[in-house]
């Protein structure tokens, strides 16, 4: 993020002797990006952060793309996935390219290990349930609604507190940031930014752990998985400063844009990465010129693969779409509202709508998991009905 933050306790100079209790020294750690020229933190440990015990390879990660056949509109029933599996092994991943991946997860247990993302920044959108992110910068009680930013590198787990729990996850290989034109040159949001610093909810907690024991952190790098263990509890900071670190922000927080007229997908950005966008569609008045037509226009994004995840409400342009539902409008081929909703969205006064989109500037490849939950019949759903 672009503001500095510091949490527990650092010494007054970096790379200067820092003493625990005993006399003994912490041991500083540098957590930066793009080679010390990105942002960057330093956390200070009780142990170091190369005291490992045992390295082994778990899994390689097969996505398994299944090359598409035709280029059609998709829709896939992502409540049918099969529940299951802790907040990292329960992802069920259904689109993706080399610069994003999008899944689902309803872990139905927890987590007996620490996880580290060590091949980009995941953002992680809590569709249903309540619980805490427990990281090594700290802990952020998560609620429906939370967009969960985690960079790359952050040593986590995920703690549900509430039995039903569904996550949306965006799996970036690279950076996911606030849009560059809603910041000045010093990184702060602007005025016309849908959210602001104050919106973003940051560790509310660092707890310093010094037990000893055998723990276990799972580290991904480069489509492989791997166990690390140390024989001391990896969330052992006891202080950190800088610009990197975990935060949430919640989409009921995001205030929309409105016009006079249908107003383009961009004002709903949220989130930027490297080749894709991350947005919110969130309750909102309707567009409020007299003869204004709500519903979206027919659009080729002929260079955009546009992803939905239906949140919460009644959408107004689609039929057929339910909670949990992802849709896939491909770039190349025109997409739009479905027979009636046009006529149907005129003199409407605002939408309940509340729904997260993924948008791709290469294509995405489904996985077999993905066209296990497809709706087929959804290519053909514009067609009018017959009397
Ligand atoms: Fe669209």
């Amino acid at each position: 993020m672009p503001f500095y933050v510091k949490m527990g306790e650092v010494p007054q100079k970096r790379h200067t002797t820092f003493f625990k209790p005993n006399g003994e020294l912490y041991r500083e750690q540098l957590m930066g990006t793009k080679g010390f020229s990105g942002i960057q933190s330093i956390l200070y440990h009780h142990n170091p952060p190369t005291q490992v015990t045992e390295v082994k390879k778990i899994a390689t990660i097969d996505m398994q793309y299944v090359e598409r056949e035709e280029l059609r509109h998709q829709h896939f029933l992502s409540f049918d996935a099969p529940q299951g599996g802790d907040p990292i092994v329960g992802r069920r991943y259904l689109l993706g390219n080399d610069d994003v991946v999008m899944g689902v997860c309803s872990p139905t247990e927890g987590m007996d290990y620490y996880y580290r993302n060590s091949e980009g920044d995941e953002v992680v959108f809590v569709h249903k349930g309540e619980g805490e992110l427990q990281t090594i910068f700290g802990t952020i009680t998560y609620r429906p609604g939370d967009y969960l930013v985690i960079p790359i590198g952050t040593t986590y787990r995920i703690v549900p507190s509430t039995e039903d729990t569904r996550f949306l996850v965006i799996e970036s290989q690279n950076e996911i940031v606030p849009p560059k034109r809603y910041r000045n040159e010093h990184g702060q949001l602007l005025e016309h930014s849908p959210f602001c610093e104050r919106d973003i909810r940051l560790p509310e907690r660092l707890e310093t752990h010094v037990e000893e024991g055998s723990f276990e952190v799972r580290v991904k790098q480069n489509h492989t998985l791997y166990s690390y263990t140390f024989d001391f509890h990896p969330f052992d900071v006891v202080g950190w400063d800088g610009y990197l670190f975990p935060y949430a922000l919640s989409i009921h927080d995001f205030e929309p844009i409105t016009g006079r007229v249908h107003q383009p997908p961009p004002v709903h950005q949220t989130f930027a990465g490297q080749n894709f966008v991350i947005c919110s569609f969130v309750p909102r008045l309707y567009d409020y010129h007299p003869e204004a037509i709500p519903a979206p226009y027919y659009h080729s994004n002929v260079e955009s693969d546009e992803v939905l995840y239906y949140v919460d409400g009644n959408f107004m342009s689609r039929k057929g779409v339910v909670e949990g539902s992802i849709t896939l409008h491909p770039m190349g081929i025109p997409h739009g509202p479905h027979p009636g909703k046009i006529e149907a969205s005129i003199g409407k006064k605002e939408t309940k709508e509340l729904a997260v989109m993924l948008d791709t500037f290469r294509p995405l490849k489904a996985t077999r998991q993905a066209l296990a939950l497809e709706d087929t019949a959804y290519m053909y759903s514009w067609l009018p009905v017959k009397k």
